[in-house]
């Protein structure tokens, strides 16, 4: 949705113990673009490098003088094709990026720019589903809230503008759920929610769609019932045809043998 979508979120300024250097946080989401900006313009004499990594390792140079301005591939190739420099500012972009590409650039002119890049993988939809243990009653709809694969997120329900729960986890948890109880006839409009600090997912319950209540009360015809019954019905139809056509050919070739009889 957002690839190649610039994005730079919360940018935090740290200023570091001596005030010269400062650290900028840049939070981006794997597969976006995200530009390290130098503020500056460049000089007509300008050489400089941008380093990645505790090793500090050179990614791209630019050499004003000459009108230089050339990338490489970094540790392991893993900036190959992915950056480019801004013939102004010297400023560099890193596009499609991915977790390989987390951690720390820096680039020296006149002061030395130093980042922290922090890449969070994308945020799934939540999905929203009846909970199917919970025993169904006929006033209240039982409903969860569910998201896969993620890390440092918070889950949560809200009706209109206020919450109304919700959870968090920083470890990578492979189903997170929140449960919620509706009451059938309830107009208020509900949302599940799953967010990092800098960018959110939002599912609306849709009453229709998720809170039907059952005729009986007692018993909900699920997607699976309905797909078992679809198969039925249709192995009964194929049933019948089958018995007509066995009932009908015999008496078919007889009439026909009937109206031929010198055929054979
Ligand atoms: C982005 O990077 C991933 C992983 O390296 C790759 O599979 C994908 O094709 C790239 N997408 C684009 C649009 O370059
Ligand atoms: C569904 O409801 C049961 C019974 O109340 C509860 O124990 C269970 O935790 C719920 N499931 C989820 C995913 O919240
Ligand atoms: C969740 O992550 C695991 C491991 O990375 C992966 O194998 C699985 O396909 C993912 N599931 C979904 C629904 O994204
Ligand atoms: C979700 O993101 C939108 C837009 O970024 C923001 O306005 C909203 O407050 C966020 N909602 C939550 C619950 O974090
Ligand atoms: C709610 O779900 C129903 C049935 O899937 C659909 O027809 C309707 O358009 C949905 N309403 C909204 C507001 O999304």
């Amino acid at each position: 949705m957002l690839h190649s979508f610039v994005v730079c979120c919360l940018c935090f300024w740290h200023l570091a113990v001596f005030g010269v250097d400062a650290v900028k946080t840049v939070s981006v989401m794997e597969g976006d673009s995200v530009t390290l900006q130098t503020d500056t313009e460049l000089q007509t004499d300008d050489v400089l490098t941008w380093q990645f990594g505790d090793e500090k390792t050179p990614i791209a140079t630019i050499n004003s003088g000459t009108g230089s301005f050339s990338t490489s591939g970094g540790p392991n190739g893993r900036f190959r094709d992915r950056l480019k420099l801004d013939h102004q500012t010297g400023s560099l972009t890193i596009t499609n990026i991915t977790s390989q590409h987390a951690g720390r650039y820096q680039v020296r002119t006149k002061i030395i720019y130093r980042f922290s890049v922090t890449v969070y993988a994308r945020l799934s939809v939540p999905v929203i589903s009846r909970n199917s243990s919970q025993s169904s009653s006929s006033s209240y709809c039982s409903l969860v809230c569910s998201v896969v694969n993620v890390s440092h997120v918070t889950l949560s329900w809200y009706k209109g503008n206020s919450l109304l729960s919700i959870i968090s986890v920083s470890d990578l948890s492979i189903t997170l759920s929140l449960p919620l109880e509706v009451e059938y006839q309830e107009k208020n409009s509900y949302s599940c929610v799953v967010a990092y600090p800098f960018t959110n997912q939002t599912t609306h319950l849709n009453n229709t769609q998720h809170c039907q209540p059952c005729s009986e009360s007692v018993h909900c015809c699920g997607v699976t019932e309905a797909v078992i019954r679809l198969v039925i019905s249709a192995l009964v139809g194929v049933a019948t045809v089958a018995v007509l056509v066995y009932d009908i050919r015999p008496r078919k070739d007889e009439q026909q043998r009937r109206s031929n009889p010198h055929t054979n």
